[in-house]
């Protein structure tokens, strides 16, 4: 028999061995080795374990999490999409979302909005599908439009009720909710994960949902995707319905109104939170009004009924060794805190954001300063302040870059014509794809998950593949060389087979995903939505680049001069046109299927003057949900003008002369039916 030491000294490499793995898995999202080597890891540790019993340790696969999650989870659309919300962090930021939706809803200055009021705890989401009672499908939120299926996983948790016998329970519903670990429970993983939120989501993603099982996971329900039956009014009545069910919600959940009770609530959680058994980052508030919230709607990403109301920053102080400039995908040049690495509130921070030149010398930041950072849930920590006591004689200003660091190219701050100021943002001038580093960055947002959404080509890979020459411009991603990828360290057949597979899924693409993957600037999702509504199709969006013709974008509602400039900048680049030219060679890109049931079809309309008890965002939503297309300029292509109260008389005048029908907003509402 082998000597004891030995035995003990080869189980614990390979432990330490599979600790490094799990962090470059789990953390860094870049796996090492191959799945299979992994599992073989695994696999001889409790090998080693069953033939010697003295060994043991904390770490061990067969105490805790031990297969590594998969990232070939089938997938699923979800049939309501899975939205974020938009942040607040002020009592300001508060008084502006409450006007909005004042404004949104045309009501009384005085009118009191009440809010469902819900620790946001931080974790991951999840969909469960019930039919005839039964749980049947478990879906996490993948990119909001489609999750991967982790029924088996999320069946192992006990809060889940997999059979609801309750009469009011909808024949068919989508619960949705939080999986989160309670901290307790997390105390007892903690050497394996970052944070709470980490260890969830890795647990949740195990191939083997006996290793899911191993993890306390809990669950918190607060919402519905589709729904058969809704038979309440309310959020809060929702939330006690759920209770009903079986279904754990939070106990903190209350229902306010008014800012100044949110905010003292707020500041009452917040004193409380590092008591509760879960990790919170924040409050959400949801108009308890399920009509309101209907009426409200969704932009882009985020419903306009609902903000999470963040906690405050936790703060530490750390020495600043270096400051780089990092130059994002517009070409911004942001420079960057390289801090001696310190504990904020349970996360290791190295990197503050300094934002820009103008904060460098409002703050007088330098190398070597002691300086007080901040960081909040998963905002990027920033330097808050200097603590000039302890600056050294030698301390020297922080001179700014005067060209772009990657590419020598000038750099240049926009004029903004309305506030008339320039920007504090310094930029690369360079366009498109020469300089360097705003090429990655261009390929990191092509493949991202609003865009192309490339599963196993996250940063971390794009920039490998860039360094190796594998890609220069986002078409080389079609035409990878999976041989010589299978070579890499930590590849394999598997791996690059696996990547070759999510890379042809991808080239099937809406037109919307398309106009965002380009990165063009000031054409953000909500931009490239209403692009692709007006285009309907690649070819049309295409024939901009040939007949460089913008005059009926102008019309856009939504879309300004800044957006037009940026497309005329874009399209007046000849490595972009070949860029675009060649992805649509290669590429699936599927037309807008035109929402044809409503009754405005084909019909433009533009608002002018004051709608009675409907604002006119409102009123613009409406047409559009009927299929109609709001113009923003009277034209040739303007079929009605709805008139309110005190119209501009000259759009009216030039309606007339282009025999533009003219209608108040009764005949629109007739019009709608
Ligand atoms: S409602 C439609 N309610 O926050 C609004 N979300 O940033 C989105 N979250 O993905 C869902 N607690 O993971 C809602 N009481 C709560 C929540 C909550 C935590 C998370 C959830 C969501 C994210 C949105």
């Amino acid at each position: 028999m082998k000597n004891r030491n030995l035995i003990k000294k080869e189980y614990h490499t390979k432990i330490k061995e599979l600790k490094e793995h799990n962090q470059h898995y789990y953390e860094k999202s870049s796996p090492k080795i191959s799945d299979s080597t992994y599992d073989d890891l695994k696999k001889e540790i409790t090998e080693l374990e069953k033939k010697y019993s003295f060994l043991k340790s904390k770490s061990s696969p067969s105490l805790i999490v031990g297969a590594k999650p998969s990232k070939n989870f089938l997938k699923s659309k979800h049939r309501i999409r899975m939205l974020s919300l938009s942040n607040a962090f002020s009592y300001e930021d508060l008084k502006n979302f409450e006007k909005k939706i004042s404004n949104f809803l045309n009501l009384k200055n005085n009118s009191i909005i009440e809010y469902s009021v819900e620790p946001k705890i931080d974790g991951i989401s999840a969909s469960l599908t019930y039919k005839n009672n039964n749980f049947i499908l478990g879906l996490s939120r993948g990119d909001g439009a489609e999750g991967e299926i982790i029924t088996e996983n999320l069946k192992t948790i006990k809060d889940i009720p997999k059979i609801i016998k309750n009469k009011n329970f909808p024949k068919d519903i989508d619960i949705r909710g939080e999986v989160y670990i309670g901290k307790e429970d997390f105390e007892k993983i903690k050497d394996r994960f970052a944070n709470p939120r980490n260890a969830a989501s890795g647990s949740l993603r195990q191939k083997d949902p006996v290793e899911t099982k191993k993890i306390p996971l809990r669950f918190i329900a607060y919402t519905y995707g589709f729904n058969s039956k809704i038979n309440f009014k309310k959020q809060s009545e929702f939330l006690n319905l759920l209770k009903n069910w079986g279904f754990n919600t939070n106990d903190h959940n209350q229902v306010i109104s008014g800012i100044d009770k949110l905010v003292s609530n707020h500041k009452e959680l917040e004193n409380k939170r590092h008591d509760l058994d879960f990790d919170v980052d924040g409050l959400v508030y949801k108009i308890n009004d399920l009509g309101l919230q209907k009426r409200l709607g969704y932009v882009a990403n985020a419903p306009r009924w609902a903000i999470a109301h963040k906690f405050s920053a936790d703060s530490s102080y750390s020495k600043i060794l270096n400051i780089d400039i990092q130059i994002g995908r517009t070409g911004a040049l942001t420079p960057v805190a390289k801090i001696k690495p310190v504990n904020i509130g349970g996360v290791v921070v190295s990197n503050a954001t300094l934002h820009n030149e103008e904060e460098i010398i409002r703050k007088d930041i330098r190398i070597g300063d002691i300086v007080k950072v901040e960081r909040a849930g998963d905002v990027i920590p920033h330097v808050l302040s200097v603590d000039l006591k302890k600056r050294t004689i030698e301390s020297k200003k922080f001179i700014f870059p005067q060209v772009c660091p990657s590419c020598g190219s000038k750099v240049v701050k926009d004029f903004n014509k309305i506030s008339k100021k320039y920007d504090a943002v310094k930029r690369c001038s360079s366009e498109g794809y020469k300089c360097e580093k705003i090429a990655i960055e261009k390929i990191k947002h092509f493949v991202s998950k609003e865009a192309f959404n490339i599963e196993g080509l996250g940063k971390k890979v794009v920039e490998k593949f860039w360094e190796l020459k594998f890609i220069k411009l986002p078409f080389d991603i079609f035409d990878l060389n999976y041989k010589k990828i299978e070579k890499l360290e930590g590849w394999g057949e598997l791996s690059a087979n696996n990547l070759k597979k999510s890379i042809e899924k991808s080239k099937n693409i809406g037109l919307d995903k398309f106009i965002f993957s380009l990165g063009i600037r000031h054409i953000g999702q909500e931009n490239a939505r209403l692009l692709s509504q007006h285009f309907l199709n690649i070819k049309n969006f295409n024939n901009l680049a040939k007949n460089f013709n913008f005059k009926t974008l102008a019309n856009l509602d939504g879309i300004g001069e800044t957006q037009i400039n940026s497309l005329k900048n874009f399209f007046s680049d000849q490595i972009n046109l070949n860029v675009v030219k060649k992805l649509i060679s290669i590429l699936n890109i599927r037309s807008v299927s035109q929402n044809t049931k409503g009754k405005l079809i084909n019909k433009t309309f533009m608002f002018t003057g004051k709608l009675s008890n409907i604002s006119r965002a409102e009123a613009k939503s409406l047409t559009e949900e009927n299929s109609g297309k709001i113009l923003s300029n009277v034209s040739k292509k303007l079929d009605y003008l709805v008139m309110g109260d005190k119209p501009t008389t000259k759009k009216i005048k030039q309606a007339k002369e282009l025999n533009i029908k003219v209608i108040g907003q009764a005949e629109w509402k007739k019009l709608l039916n």
